[in-house]
């Protein structure tokens, strides 16, 4: 990619906090939360927001964390709808009740993204920690529907809950929903430490293969069902956020600007942070933006890969992960030296049975307002 073909991004996605009420195994977020006390101000992140629009971005996600614990919330989707753009709320749903829907919908949200960890409360709360939880979730997406505002399910995959796939696709059918997600857990941040406990076996991956199959062809026209297996299973690298730098832009909890959620992680590159740097000089002209954007940045093999401009090398959090070098090939690449072992690692972790989950813990209560 060179310097003239680079376009704005998609969509920004604001982790507006990372405080939660749910205290998931697999949570995706680093080891190390921003506190509440360095979370960027209601006046900032509608800044931020402006320059989205200015930019030519599309779309605003708005995540965390559980971004309903941001009490601001409705006034962050109003200024994202004044200046046009369209809004998701990805949320775990605990704290949605009617009347904080009605000023959400009120405010101009378009999207919510409902995130189940099963439909058995025996299954889900070990894995969220967060007691009652399937209930809740039922009845935000009830309110979801009955606001008729757009909405996705998202169905979050580990060895504990795989065999409820199909009766996860059944709910979504019976009320009617027009996206779903399967999603296996990705193992980054908190969830890497529980990987072990968490990864399925090839075995239930390959239920999980025939079954969405099925799924797709009877439900076609009426619902989609994304997909996404464990990366450790595949033989190709999936094209991480689209490409590195090259369609979306994550801005942490404390102003942070990174190409994806995980970036910080990568502790050579120096990721600017709003308001210090504006978005638009993160995504033009930051070095750490530039560093994986494109592929001149490949090593052998990729640079002479077919699908070099696919998937874009993978993922470089990933290769960092599991291979110690975020400059090298994403292991979960079959012509990687290390994709045996990653492979090796999986299967071995997927038959340890029942392997104790570590929720995340925090030192303060995130509870309806
Ligand atoms: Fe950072 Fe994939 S999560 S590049």
């Amino acid at each position: 990619m060179t310097d003239t073909a680079l376009t704005p991004p998609l969509a920004v996605l604001l982790e507006l906090t990372h405080r939660c009420p749910l205290r998931c195994a697999y949570c995706s977020n680093p080891l190390a939360l921003t506190p509440a006390s360095a979370e960027l101000s209601t006046a900032e992140w509608c800044a931020i927001l402006d320059e989205a629009a200015e930019m030519g971005m599309l779309q605003v996600h708005f995540s965390g964390g559980e971004p309903m614990a941001r009490a601001d919330l409705p006034e962050l989707v109003a200024h994202a709808s004044r200046v046009g753009l369209y809004s998701n709320l990805i949320t775990s749903g605990v704290l949605l009740n009617e009347a904080k829907l009605a000023v959400l919908a009120e405010a101009g949200l378009n999207h919510v993204q409902l995130s189940f960890q099963g439909l058995d409360e025996a299954v889900a709360e070990p894995l969220s920690g967060f007691k009652g939880g399937v209930a809740k979730k039922q009845a935000a997406l009830d309110l979801v529907q009955a606001a008729g505002l757009a909405l996705t399910l998202n169905f979050v995959i580990t060895r504990q809950n795989a065999h409820e796939l199909d009766a996860m696709l059944s709910y979504a059918e019976e009320h009617g929903i027009a996206r779903v997600e399967v999603a296996n857990t990705q193992y980054y941040g908190w969830g890497l430490q529980n990987r072990a406990a968490l990864i399925p076996s090839e075995a239930q991956l390959d239920a999980m293969t025939a079954l969405v199959t099925d799924w797709r062809e009877r439900v076609k026209g009426r619902m989609v069902i994304d997909y996404v297996i464990p990366d450790y299973y595949a033989r190709r690298p999936k094209a991480c956020m689209g490409g590195w730098a090259q369609r979306f832009l994550n801005v942490m909890p404390d102003g942070t600007l990174l190409p994806c959620h995980a970036a910080q992680t990568l502790t050579h590159l120096d990721f600017p942070r709003f308001p210090a740097s504006t978005l638009n000089a993160a995504w033009f002209d930051s070095p750490a933006f530039a560093a994986y954007r494109g592929t001149a940045w490949m090593p052998e093999p990729c640079s002479g890969c077919d699908n070099k401009e696919k998937d874009w090398g993978g993922c470089r959090c990933q290769a960092l992960a599991l291979a110690g070098d975020a400059n090298t090939l994403d292991p979960v690449c079959e012509h990687s030296p290390k994709h045996e072992h990653v492979v090796t690692l999986a299967r071995r972790e997927a038959q340890l049975g029942d392997v104790p989950l570590q929720l995340r813990r925090f030192s303060y209560a995130v509870t309806e307002e």
